[in-house]
């Protein structure tokens, strides 16, 4: 039996890192995907082949009729999804109570370990698939929970909101404290977004961390700015619900501020956020774990100029939109 299912990107539109302190944070899924295939094998063995993960290379295809790049990866063997499969493959056999041998093969249409979420992607799609595989078809809220164990056994710390987006897909509001988490939000305006992409040099565990050590250094400073980005997230709920895009760019600004200030960002995430906003953007910011990775502009009308921009300080731009779409089953093949 052979499964595959498919999961989208993410990029957070606010509060990522305070959302692990139990802050509110507001994430959209994107229409980029992440494909795993699951195969079974007779003996109890895991082997993982995968394709796309990590960005040494990447494939981009021009068209001349349009700005727009197609970003496309092929970057050969990598050691860290690797760890997230493996983990995801546990918690689902302590889970069902039985293990067995399987073939995973895990492919990307977007820069893998970027800040896209990517990580999750690949721990909901193992889940989803490899339950199947084992004969059991998840409800969702049980995928998205075992995801979530999955990157914080991984991870150390990890919220549920890149887990949550891969699995339920749309824009999400996550309220880690609440009785109700995770708010599925009606789409009401398009987000113009360019994102850009740079070599990323830390991975979202090491930044974790460092926000953790900041906080426990400086508790006084570094819990209310985690506040802050709390407060943040709330007030762009509904500047999104009203559609007002020019107080969401406002907010995202002061949010990469206060990303900025805990340490997260990086010169070459800096060139490219305020190059996006001098080309016109209404707002722009990180968007991850940070440490390079991606950014994401707001940038209703200027997509063109916000894309130039990004390219002329080092960065590789793409356009972006919101999906509905979150986890999908591609094909069952007995
Ligand atoms: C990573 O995409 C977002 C972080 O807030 C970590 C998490 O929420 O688990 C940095």
């Amino acid at each position: 039996m052979r499964v595959t299912i498919s999961v989208p990107g993410k990029v957070s539109l606010f509060g990522e890192h305070a959302v692990v302190y139990g802050e509110p944070a507001l994430v959209a899924a994107i229409g980029k995907r992440l494909t795993v295939s699951v195969e079974g094998r007779p003996d109890k063995l895991i082997k993982i082949a995968a394709m796309d993960l990590q960005v040494p290379g990447i494939v981009l295809t021009f068209n001349e009729e349009s700005p727009e790049i197609i970003v496309e990866t092929d970057y050969g063997m990598v050691v860290s999804a690797v760890g997230y499969v493996r983990k995801a493959i546990e918690i689902v056999s302590e889970y069902l109570g039985r293990r067995g041998g399987v073939n995973v093969a895990i492919r990307s249409e977007m820069p893998v370990g970027a800040g896209l979420g990517t990580s999750a992607a690949v721990a909901v799609g193992t889940v989803a698939a490899y339950s199947i595989l084992m004969g059991e078809e998840l409800p969702f809220q049980e995928i998205a929970r075992l995801a979530h164990e999955t990157e914080r056994r991984v991870q150390g710390l990890a919220s549920p909101m890149d887990t949550s987006v891969a699995t339920y897909g749309g824009i999400l509001y996550i309220m880690p404290a609440a009785q109700q988490p995770i708010e599925k939000l009606p789409t009401v305006c398009d987000l113009p977004m360019v994102i850009g992409y740079s070599e990323r040099e830390f991975s979202t565990s090491d930044l974790v961390k460092k926000v953790r050590a900041l906080r426990e250094a400086y508790p006084e400073i570094v819990s209310p700015t985690l506040q802050s980005i709390g407060k943040i997230s709330e007030r762009a709920k509904d500047a999104l619900a009203s559609g007002d895009l020019d107080t969401l760019g406002r907010l995202m600004n002061i949010n990469h501020g206060l990303l900025d200030s805990l340490g997260v960002s990086s010169k070459s995430m800096n060139d490219m956020v305020y190059s996006a906003r001098f080309a016109g953007a209404v707002g722009s910011k990180m968007t991850g774990a940070g440490g390079g990775g991606c950014m994401i502009a707001l940038c209703p009308g200027r997509e063109v100029e916000v894309s130039t921009a990004i390219r002329i300080v080092g960065g590789m731009p793409f356009r972006a939109t919101v999906s509905d779409q979150g986890l999908r089953v591609e094909s069952v093949e007995t």
